[in-house]
């Protein structure tokens, strides 16, 4: 497994791969929803390539960038070990030298919920995605359905700026009781990690009313709101019944629907989203 830093570097290196090239972008603190992503490339592709890069741009200035969780020497043994061939660990100083001021921007589809709970994220999230794609030239980039509002993103503007590239989306890995794998989650305290299974509860009894022929969008945000309510350390920040591809809400659910919500458990702000069809 080679690691390399700069942009001659991973162009060089990534001129030296066979095709079919497969891409995880990440910020590291890998965890197994990660790994599951590099796995399903390996299957995938004949080489393999990770970015590790937390991405000061796509963080809002109240937000987590410098506590956000790191750990270079445990992501890249993981890496080595799931058969990765390529890591690239750019630096902030790299991604944006002084007098960088050009942007990515994705319109309708990156304004609601995570858009504007967190103003300018998808800015940095498709700029950033957009730089690493070009360094990258990946054949297949690897996504998880645990970001669908991002996945969602970074498909329009795949779509839309024409690159020959194919986005694959994952399904999300949970712990055994039911809490989507995060980095974030090593914010949360005993008690907080105990609270946070509530996200899951919340969409699954959604699911449930789902299964049982509920199709207002309405009534089946207003489970979840209920039991997200019923939760003493949990503070909803949105519900929304969604569009899977346009995020669009909707008022009633014809064939299938994207189910997603913010949470903040004490300090820590966690997101999770169940597909309803
Ligand atoms: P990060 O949060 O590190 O996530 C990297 C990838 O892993 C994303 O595609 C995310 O959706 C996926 N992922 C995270 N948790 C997952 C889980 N429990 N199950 C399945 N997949 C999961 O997302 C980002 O980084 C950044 O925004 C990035 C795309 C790298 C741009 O900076």
């Amino acid at each position: 497994m080679k690691t390399v830093i700069n942009l001659p570097e991973i162009r060089a290196a990534r001129a030296e791969l066979t095709g079919p090239i497969g891409f995880v972008p990440t910020m590291g603190y890998l965890h197994a929803g990660h790994l599951a992503l590099v796995r399903r490339a390996r299957d995938e592709c004949a080489s393999v390539v990770v970015s590790i890069f937390v991405n000061p741009t796509q963080f809002g200035p109240q937000e987590d960038l410098a506590s956000y969780p790191r750990d270079l020497p445990h992501d890249l043994s993981q890496l080595r070990e799931a058969g990765v061939d390529l890591v690239w660990t750019p630096t902030p100083e790299l991604m944006y030298p002084p007098g960088f001021q050009t942007w990515v921007s994705v319109e309708k589809v990156a304004q609601g919920l995570e858009g504007a709970a967190r103003p300018g994220h998808f800015r940095g999230v498709a700029t950033v995605v957009a730089k690493l794609f070009n360094a990258v030239q990946p054949h297949k980039a690897y996504f998880g359905q645990k970001d669908a509002q991002q996945a969602a993103v970074i498909q329009r503007l795949t779509k839309d700026l024409d690159l020959p590239i194919q986005i694959v989306v994952c399904p999300t890995l949970r712990e055994p009781d039911g809490l989507a794998m995060s980095s974030r989650n090593s914010y949360l305290t005993p008690a907080e990690r105990q609270a946070a299974t509530v996200l899951f509860r919340a969409l699954s009894a959604a699911r449930i009313a789902f299964g049982q022929g509920e199709r207002r969008a309405e009534t089946l945000r207003q489970v979840v709101r209920t039991v997200i309510g019923a939760e003493p350390l949990a503070n909803l920040q949105y519900v929304a019944c969604s569009n899977a591809e346009t995020l669009e809400e909707l008022e009633l659910v014809h064939d299938k629907a994207l189910l997603s919500l913010a949470v903040h458990l004490g300090k820590t702000r966690l997101i999770d989203n169940i597909l309803l069809e």
